[in-house]
């Protein structure tokens, strides 16, 4: 039997974009199996739904850098998704920025979910920068992932509301939700081939 096509997710959070992308695996909504799951934070809950789901989970100490993997992390990362096998890297709630020797080993193979419609808003908590601009609607992105910080090519955005009383947490809630219908069905055409990439569009066939 050919190997099925292999997932590695990796997250800092609460992984609830991850417990959306398990559920669709499980409900064979994405032709897939999620074979490693890493963190780079030894309490986040990604790990435990993971473990939950019997799904290899493991922390690895990201090193002496705040906002990137350090050279010995960055080595860990891929050793133990090379030797799962990985054929996508998911990113959900990946706090630190991938750098060049990551990125060499998995080109055009890693995507990630970042809460505003890109290009607007990239970096940290984009619904707050998205209340602050004041703009009437907000959303998410699911991209893949290049060397800058939220700029690779889009393959997939949601639009929500913006309401006049919304608050961070109600938008960032209402963000949350769009995440967690779009992450799963882009991952799932990316797993299926039916997507393909010309420069900076992604099409997709279907
Ligand atoms: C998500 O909202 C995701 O878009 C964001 O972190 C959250 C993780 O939530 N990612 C970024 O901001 C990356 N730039 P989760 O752990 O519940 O999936």
């Amino acid at each position: 039997m050919s190997k099925p096509f292999t997932l590695g997710v990796l997250g800092s959070g609460k992984g609830s974009n991850f417990v959306a992308i398990a559920n669709a695996v499980a409900a064979g909504n994405i032709p897939a199996e999620i074979g490693i799951v890493l963190s780079d934070v030894e309490t986040a809950g990604i790990l435990a739904h993971a473990r939950a789901r019997k799904i290899p989970a493991q922390f690895i100490p990201p090193g002496k850098f705040r906002t990137k993997l350090d050279e010995e992390a960055e080595r860990a990362f891929v050793a133990a998704l090379q030797n799962t096998r990985v054929d996508l890297i998911v990113l959900a709630g990946f706090m630190r920025v991938l750098k060049g020797d990551f990125l060499r080993a998995f080109e055009g193979r890693i995507v990630n979910v970042h809460p505003s419609l890109l290009p607007s808003f990239p970096g940290l908590e984009a619904w707050r920068q998205a209340l602050d601009q004041g703009v009437k609607v907000a959303g998410c992105t699911v991209h893949f992932v290049d060397a800058g910080v939220d700029s690779g090519a889009i393959i997939g955005q949601q639009a929500v509301p913006v309401l006049d009383h919304d608050t961070t947490e109600s938008l960032h809630q209402r963000i949350h939700a769009a995440e967690h219908e779009l992450y799963p069905k882009c991952v799932a055409a990316v797993a299926r081939g039916e997507i393909s990439v010309q420069g900076r569009r992604v099409v997709w066939k279907k």
